[in-house]
C-alpha cells in the first residue's frame, strides 16, 4: 500500500554529497526509510501472452480500410505514453495526424510509402530536446499523493536543471563536461548529456521506447504499424509547425494488416551476433 515519505528524509543535495562521497546511487533514495511506497510485483506472469504479441508484429505496408475505432487508438497512445523515460521527463509527444489536407502532405512527406498511403491513422512521434522545464514542473505539480517527498521535489526544481540546463551555445554543458571528465578519472561519473548532440541522443532514446509500446499496443489490440523513417524531416516539421528542438524521431502508420500487408518473411539472425555473456 502506498505510504508518505517520512520527514526525516535528506536533501537533494545532501544526497547528492553522499552519492559523490559513495559513488553508488543516483536516485537518492532513502531505502532505510521506514515508511514509504511499496508496489509489489504483479502475481501474474504474462509470459505466454506478451510472446504472442512481440512475436506477431511486424512491420505492415499495406492496411485495409477498416478504420481503427477512437477507444483503440487512445488506448494504445496511453500504452505508449507510460514507457519508461529519463529522469520520468517524457520528452515524446505524438501527433496523430487526422486532418485530409494534412495528411495528404504527410504521405508525400513520407515519399508516398505504401504504409503512409494505406495507413488508416499516421500518428508523427517526435522528441523534444527543451520540454525537460515544462516536464520537471508537472513532476512536482502532479505528484500523486497529498505530500510530496522533499527529494522529488529538490530534483525536479534544482538537479534537473543541473543535469539538463547547457546553457547559451552550450556554454555550460562543455564546462560540465570538461569538469566530469577530470572527476570522471577518480569516479564513475554520468558522462551526460552536455551537448546537443548529448540532448538529442537523450530525447531520442526515451521517445523511441515510446514508440515500440505504441506499436506493440496496437498489435495487442488486433492491428498493426510500420515505424517510417524513410521521410523528409524537414516538410514534415514545417507542416505540423514543430519547434527547432523538436526532432521527428519517426511516422508510425498504422491500421489493420491487409492479407498482403507484410511483405517479407521475418529475417534475423542467430542470437551470437547480438548477445555476449561476459
Ligand atoms: C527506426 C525505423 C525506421 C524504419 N523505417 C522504415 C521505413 O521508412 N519504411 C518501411 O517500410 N519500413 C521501415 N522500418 C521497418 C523495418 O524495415 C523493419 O522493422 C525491419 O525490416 C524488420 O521487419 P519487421 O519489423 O517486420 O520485423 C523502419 C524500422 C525502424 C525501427
Amino acid at each position: 500500500m502506498a505510504t508518505l515519505e517520512t520527514e526525516d528524509q535528506t536533501s537533494f543535495i545532501d544526497d547528492l554529497k553522499d552519492t559523490l562521497r559513495r559513488s553508488k546511487t543516483i536516485d537518492g533514495y532513502d531505502y532505510n526509510a521506514k515508511k514509504r511506497y511499496y508496489e509489489p510485483a504483479p502475481e501474474q506472469n504474462h509470459g505466454a501472452a506478451f510472446s504472442q504479441v512481440v512475436e506477431s508484429r511486424r512491420s505492415v505496408r499495406k492496411f485495409t480500410d477498416k478504420p481503427i475505432p477512437k477507444a483503440v487508438l487512445d488506448a494504445c497512445i496511453d500504452l505508449a505514453l507510460i514507457a519508461p523515460s529519463s529522469c520520468n521527463l517524457q520528452p515524446w509527444e505524438f501527433h496523430v495526424v487526422q486532418s485530409p489536407d494534412k495528411k495528404a502532405k504527410l504521405v508525400e512527406a513520407c515519399m508516398s510509402q505504401n504504409a503512409a498511403t494505406t495507413a488508416q491513422e499516421l500518428i508523427v512521434v517526435v522528441a523534444r530536446t527543451n520540454n525537460w522545464k515544462k516536464i520537471a514542473k508537472l513532476n512536482i505539480e502532479q505528484w500523486p499523493q497529498p505530500k510530496i517527498p522533499r527529494h522529488w521535489k529538490e530534483f525536479y526544481s534544482k538537479g534537473v536543471a543541473f543535469t539538463y540546463w547547457q546553457g547559451p551555445f552550450y556554454a555550460v554543458g562543455h564546462v560540465k563536461k570538461a569538469f566530469t571528465n577530470l572527476a570522471g578519472l577518480f569516479r564513475p561519473m554520468p558522462r551526460g548529456p552536455f551537448t546537443k548532440s548529448d540532448m538529442r541522443v537523450w530525447a531520442i532514446k526515451s521517445t523511441a521506447l515510446a514508440a515500440e509500446n505504441l506499436m506493440l499496443a496496437f498489435r495487442a489490440y488486433g492491428f498493426d504499424s510500420c515505424p517510417m523513417e524513410g521521410m523528409d524531416e524537414q516538410r514534415v516539421k514545417k507542416l505540423l509547425r514543430l519547434p527547432g528542438d523538436a526532432e521527428v524521431v519517426m511516422v508510425v502508420g498504422a491500421g489493420e494488416r491487409d492479407t498482403d500487408g507484410v511483405y517479407f518473411p521475418r529475417v534475423k539472425f542467430e542470437r551470437e551476433n547480438f548477445v555476449k555473456y561476459v
